[in-house]
């Protein structure tokens, strides 16, 4: 039986988020300075994080992506992904990075059971990575990416399109990703918690982008067959496809089948969401699977959330939350629940 949301929207994937750290602070997510992070006494085990995947993915969520913050800045990580990949109902294990940690760790990673590898590059200029970013290693995100692709991964590429920033360099982009037959994925930024700064004029929507790709590779081709994916996929007379994620001007939430876990195992049911519900407790004060699954159905059966949606109707929309907003609860933070 498949367990419905009040939507009609089934459980389809889990994004667990194994560690809010970060070793970059890209404008887009986080702006500041100063940030509150989660007590470490409330971050999960391996065992917890397993456990908890096992009960999701025994209610249909059997796609797992692992989030951060940066997720191989979690020590051991390879761990956790040999205890999911010995789980027969997960099918599908994934990984969202920077790509710093990548070359010293993509061997690993493989021979832990990871099927996929998504890589964040939002410029191929070392110096504009440096100033968006505050990390000078720009370089080592290139090699990460070799790494990937040496160790066997299909990676992806994703992009967030900025105006100002990296919007002169949608066609480079794409051009390295081609050239290294990678799908790349253009995302429309987002006025997601972190994202401070965040303003309608800095958008770049899914039209201006086609637009640029357009004008530099000639036409264009929809693919079809999206599913509950975000990513609408686009092909090049060449054969090459690429994404657009465009949560900003034509969200998906009809089809969102996501939810989303932070490292202290608060469990938000959409990535606008103001509040999540407490796994830890029942985790750790000895609740049964049963009743953890119960628990999850019930709170899955009336989720009505569509963030994205109800962003776009907003005639007055601008950041999401100030920084005291994001600093009364530290979960809000796009770093704490997962890109
Ligand atoms: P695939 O399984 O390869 O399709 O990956 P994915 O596209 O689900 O995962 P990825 O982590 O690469 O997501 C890319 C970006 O899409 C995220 O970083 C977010 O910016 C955005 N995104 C992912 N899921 C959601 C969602 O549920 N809602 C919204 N609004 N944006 C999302
Ligand atoms: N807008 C769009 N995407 C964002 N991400 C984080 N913040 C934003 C934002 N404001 C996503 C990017 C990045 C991943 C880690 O999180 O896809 O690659
Ligand atoms: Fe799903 Fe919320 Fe994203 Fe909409 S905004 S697609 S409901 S997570």
């Amino acid at each position: 039986m498949t367990l419905l949301d009040a939507l009609g929207r089934p459980l389809g994937s889990l994004r667990l988020s194994v560690t809010d750290r970060c070793n970059m602070r890209c404008g887009y997510c986080m702006p500041n300075d100063h940030y509150v992070w989660l007590p470490r006494a409330s971050i999960l085990t391996f065992e917890e994080l397993d456990r908890l995947a096992g009960v999701f993915a025994g209610l249909g969520a059997r796609k797992v992506r692992l989030t951060g913050g940066e997720p191989l800045l979690r020590q051991h990580l390879d761990r956790l992904i040999t205890l999911l990949s010995a789980r027969r109902e997960v099918q599908d294990i994934a990984l969202t990075t920077n790509g710093i940690l990548l070359a010293e760790q993509a061997e690993t990673l493989a021979a832990a059971g990871l099927g996929r590898i998504t890589v964040s590059l939002d410029t191929l200029e070392p110096a504009r990575f440096k100033s968006f970013t505050r990390s000078d290693r720009h370089d080592a995100v290139l090699r990460g990416i070799s790494a990937a692709i040496d160790a066997g991964f299909a990676v992806k590429l994703n992009t967030v399109v900025m105006r100002g920033y990296n919007d002169d360099e949608i066609v480079p982009l794409l051009r390295f990703a081609r050239e290294r037959n990678l799908e790349l994925r253009f995302i429309e930024y987002m006025d997601v918690g972190g994202a401070t700064a965040w303003q309608e004029s800095a958008v770049v929507s899914r039209e201006e982008i086609l637009q640029s790709v357009g004008a530099a590779f000639g036409p264009v081709a929809a693919v079809d067959g999206r599913g509950e994916a975000p990513a609408e996929q686009f092909q090049l007379a060449d054969g090459s496809v690429f994404g657009i994620i465009a949560s900003t001007t034509a969200p998906f939430c009809g089809q969102c089948d996501r939810s989303r876990i932070t490292a202290d195992g608060t469990w938000f049911r959409c990535l606008y969401a103001d509040d999540g519900l407490d796994l830890r407790t029942p985790l750790r004060d000895g609740t049964s699977d049963d009743d953890l699954r119960a628990l999850i159905a019930a709170t899955w059966g009336v989720r009505m959330d569509r963030g994205a949606e109800m962003r776009l109707a907003d005639p007055r929309r601008g950041a999401l939350y100030a920084l005291d907003g994001l600093r009364a609860d530290p979960r809000r933070e796009m770093h704490t629940r997962g890109g």
